[in-house]
């Protein structure tokens, strides 16, 4: 009898699909994107030039990046019917959530929605990164029965994007981290939420469908959610003994600890996270202000010593967020944004070469029973 297929928990080390999009290479402890090292690249690019890379398939020149600036900033209008929406919801409403909605209204007024070529699909792309920074930062304050604050089309898209979620223009150490943040986060192969759109877009449904399943998938605490969870056991206790006292006790309860551990990594480091950590040094020096730095590598090298597991980037990300004043329910949905170009880009691809996904399974149910 041939042996019975195994079922592979979590889909560990599945192969699921092939892409030219982007490779975590463990070996070589590289994050390949479109053939770069992502950790090289943050030396040479910004967050533009990423988008520019994954959609045009080469790193931009001087004269592609300001036109793409450009765009971003000529295409932001936003449909007046979205704030009415959005203002209906309960304020209780996580702004992951309202996202969520905001992207299936979106989906009501694309005019050529079913529309899945390359060229419709990527316009559709620019237009939603053009979109998602404003829509994000009033979700929330709509919520909190504030009023939206327009953009400032005299700044870059990151230093925008910043000044959206804070109210304020962000200095350039401020701008230049925000943005570095958001490159770490753009792309990073195939996790759970990117997996979830080309899923749903190997039906062919349309690029709002797959992007409001990635938010779902995104928002879960052991995913995207990690960072605004590591944020609120930082605000736990304010010292780094306390701190690991607080981590010591809720490994003895056989919790986990967010912002550490990754699938793919398991007990190496995020490389991201190494740079997201300089970024917090960065920030922390310039405020004259190391509480979270101090406490994060108490955490650090308490979880190392105790479990051998190391910080990934979310770890790193929430301090420096907080730190440059971002409200925490905010954390996610920006992580989100961020993760837009390369969730279009494998949606695209999907959508390019497109094999409909529908797996099996093994059954360890009631046996077949006579009547
Ligand atoms: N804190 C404490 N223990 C952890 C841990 C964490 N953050 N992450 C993994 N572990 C432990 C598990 O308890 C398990 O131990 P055991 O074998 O003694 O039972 C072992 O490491 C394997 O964990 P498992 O959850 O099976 O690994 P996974 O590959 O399924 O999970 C994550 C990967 C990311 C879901 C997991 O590391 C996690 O939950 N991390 C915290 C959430 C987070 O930061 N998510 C963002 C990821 S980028």
């Amino acid at each position: 009898m041939p042996a019975e297929p195994l079922s592979k928990a979590g889909l560990q080390d599945v192969i699921a699909l092939d892409t030219a999009i982007s490779y975590l290479d463990t070996d070589r402890e590289q994050i390949l994107i479109k053939g770069f090292d992502l950790i090289e690249l943050t030396q040479h690019i910004g967050y533009v030039e990423m988008i520019h890379l994954l959609f045009e398939h080469q790193l931009p020149n001087t004269e592609q990046v300001k036109s793409l600036e450009q765009r971003l900033k000529d295409q932001c209008d936003i449909p007046t019917s979205l704030w009415t929406i959005l203002q209906e919801l309960p304020q209780e409403t996580h702004p992951m959530d309202a996202q969520r909605t905001a992207l299936s209204v979106l989906a009501g007024f694309d005019q050529s929605l079913h529309d899945c070529s390359v060229q419709a699909n990527t316009h559709r792309a620019y237009r939603l990164l053009a979109t998602l920074p404003m829509i994000t930062a009033n979700s929330y304050y709509l919520l909190n029965g504030k009023p939206i604050i327009v953009t400032d089309s005299s700044l870059s898209y990151s230093a925008n994007f910043l000044y959206l979620l804070t109210g304020r223009v962000p200095s350039k150490l401020e701008e230049r981290i925000f943005d570095l943040s958001l490159l770490l986060y753009s792309e990073h192969e195939l996790p759970n939420s990117t997996f979830t759109a080309r899923v749903i877009a190997s039906t062919l449904s349309d690029m709002y469908g797959a992007l409001t399943g990635a938010v779902a998938s995104l928002k879960g605490p052991l995913h995207g959610g990690a960072n605004e969870e590591v944020m609120k056991l930082l605000l736990k206790v304010n010292t780094p003994e306390a701190f690991e006292e607080l981590l010591q006790e809720k490994l003895r309860q056989k919790e986990k600890i967010m912002g550490f551990g990754h699938r793919v990594y398991a007990k190496k480091m995020d490389p991201r996270a190494l740079i997201m950590k300089r970024a917090l040094i960065d920030l922390s020096n310039q405020r004259g202000d190391d509480q979270f730095l101090r406490m994060c590598e108490a955490g650090e090298n308490l979880m190392e010593r105790e479990k051998g597991l190391y910080p990934n980037l979310d770890y790193y990300a929430a301090p420096v967020y907080y730190m440059l004043d971002i409200p925490i329910d905010l954390f996610t949905p920006i992580f989100f944004c961020s993760r837009t170009v390369g969730l279009c880009a494998h949606i695209i691809e999907q959508h390019q070469n497109n094999r409909l996904f529908r797996p099996r399974v093994q059954y360890k149910g009631t046996p077949y029973q006579f009547i």
